[in-house]
């Protein structure tokens, strides 16, 4: 929400000043007003442009997931098609056909049993995506209990999933159960999971690529205890699988992990196309094992070619670019391009992170051997400096590396988290190692800790206390 003018006032005068140089009128404009009239298009641009100038470098942005450089010719098609909205699969029939052509090959690759019967969509990240599954999951609740339907629905779930799950129960009204952490474990544990289930739950979900620490959630396991309780009690409890980014990372790298569709009990599974999918924001996919895990009433038709097109979604009109972009990536790179990229962020996300390891004063919490993410603390006999002390001198030499505190039950760790995306080579991560030396000895020297909790602004991440925080995508 942009609310910053009227309420926080700050040092912004209402008035921009136009630098003289353009020697056009106007020679300033108001910040906060639409202007009365026009102005010239090269001023307008230079304005613009002058103002983006102070936003972060996209590429030493170590807390995003989201891609942040795309080949020439990829940029080229999103530039030709910035016009394409995606709803209107009438006037762009080839966009929509090139969306349903990447649901199939992503339905191949989480292994569907028959592709041909999978259910999938593109949104436009995946907290769309999430909500679009979650509502599947209370509608088929819903159906599945039919005039006993009168209990608060609830949705099983570590205490460690993306914001976007919490949204989704607090916006559709369904009871968040979360699994706390506890010791060492930092994300769901099978049998805890399943404690929480009763005839309300409308489905577990499993992460795969924690946000938090990059790990990937047992969701076999999850499965089989699910099924121990469908044994036991008769109750059938679905799971949706949240791979933002793990989903396009294990099915390159680690091909004998199963946690896909070939998990019966694995109803639907989401993605983010702009976080390993390797397209800039925003793109994200949803899929359906088959029918039955999508209820029909759930979808929408539209206007097709005469004819009559389902739609399951949030928004109507979207920009068809991104998928354009994905497709592009899809045949551009094919499997083997894909395992060659994400392999490549893994060795230099392993590499990184046993370098940082041995630097001395970090202990790594994960060491980004599953999705290219890995968090690490300062060593607990270190006193005189916190994670956030690094964050903020890393940022002085142009790094982003978020510190955040962990949720409950472990809100005492506090960590630094690295992601590691296409583009952040192995030159820039001894680049950035060599900054953390030359920080180090400053930070040794000091009496106390500068910063804490309260210092980590935007890149606290989860639940603090009960009370949850925007994260990073
Ligand atoms: C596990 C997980 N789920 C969901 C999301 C939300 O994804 P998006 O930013 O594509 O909406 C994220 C973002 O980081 C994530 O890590």
């Amino acid at each position: 929400m942009a609310s910053k003018e009227p309420q926080h006032g700050g040092p912004a005068t209402p008035e921009l000043q136009v630098n003289p140089l353009f020697s056009r009128e106007p020679v300033t404009i108001p910040r906060y007003a639409l202007p009365d009239g026009e102005m010239d298009p090269a001023t307008a641009y230079q304005v613009v442009h002058d103002e983006l100038m102070l936003d972060g470098n996209a590429r030493l942005n170590l807390a995003t997931f989201v891609t942040t450089w795309a080949e020439p010719q990829a940029r080229r098609l999103m530039a030709e098609c910035a016009e394409k909205n995606m709803i209107d699969k009438d006037e762009y029939p080839q966009t929509a056909e090139l969306e349903l052509r990447c649901v199939h090959m992503l339905a191949r690759l989480w292994h569907a049993a028959d592709p041909r019967h999978v259910i999938g969509c593109s949104t436009t990240g995946s907290s769309e995506a999430a909500m679009l599954a979650g509502l599947a999951l209370k509608r088929r609740w819903r159906h599945r209990r039919g005039d006993r339907a009168d209990g608060r629905p609830n949705l099983v779930m570590g205490v460690n999933v993306q914001v976007c799950w919490e949204k989704f129960a607090d916006y559709f009204e369904v009871e968040p159960r979360y699994v706390p952490m506890e010791g060492d474990r930092y994300h769901l544990s099978p049998k805890r999971a399943v404690e929480l289930c009763d005839e309300n739950t409308i489905g577990v979900v499993a992460v795969l690529g924690s946000t938090f620490d990059g790990s990937y959630e047992p969701v076999a396991e999850v499965a089989a205890e699910l099924d121990d309780l469908q044994e036991r009690t008769g109750l059938d409890v679905p799971i949706h699988v949240d791979g933002a980014s793990g989903a396009m990372i294990a099915p390159f790298l680690d091909p004998d992990l199963v946690w896909d569709f070939r998990l019966p009990r694995v109803a639907s599974i989401n993605t983010s196309g702009h976080k390993y999918g390797l397209v800039m924001p925003g793109l994200g996919w949803a899929l359906w094992r088959d029918a039955e895990a999508l209820p029909d009433d759930l979808v929408f038709h539209v206007n097709y070619l005469g004819g009559s097109m389902p739609t399951f979604a949030l928004n109507f009109s979207r920009p068809g670019a991104q998928v354009i972009a994905q497709y592009y990536n899809f045949l551009r790179l094919g499997f083997d391009g894909y395992r060659r990229v994400q392999r490549t962020c893994r060795d230099v996300a392993t590499r990184l992170a046993g370098k940082i390891a041995a630097l001395g004063p970090f202990e790594l919490i994960t060491d980004g051997g599953q999705a290219p993410v890995f968090a690490f603390r300062v060593r607990p006999e270190i006193t005189n400096f916190t994670v956030f002390d690094i964050s903020a001198a890393l940022r002085e030499h142009g790094w982003l590396v978020p510190a955040y505190a962990f949720p409950p039950d472990r809100t005492d760790l506090s960590v630094l988290r690295i992601v590691v995306r296409n583009g952040f080579s192995h030159d820039l991560a001894d680049l950035l190692l060599e900054d953390m030396r030359r920080v180090l000895p400053r930070l040794r020297r000091q009496r106390e800790p500068h910063r804490d909790f309260d210092d980590a602004g935007a890149f606290a991440h989860g639940i603090t206390a009960g009370h949850r925080q925007q994260s990073d995508p």
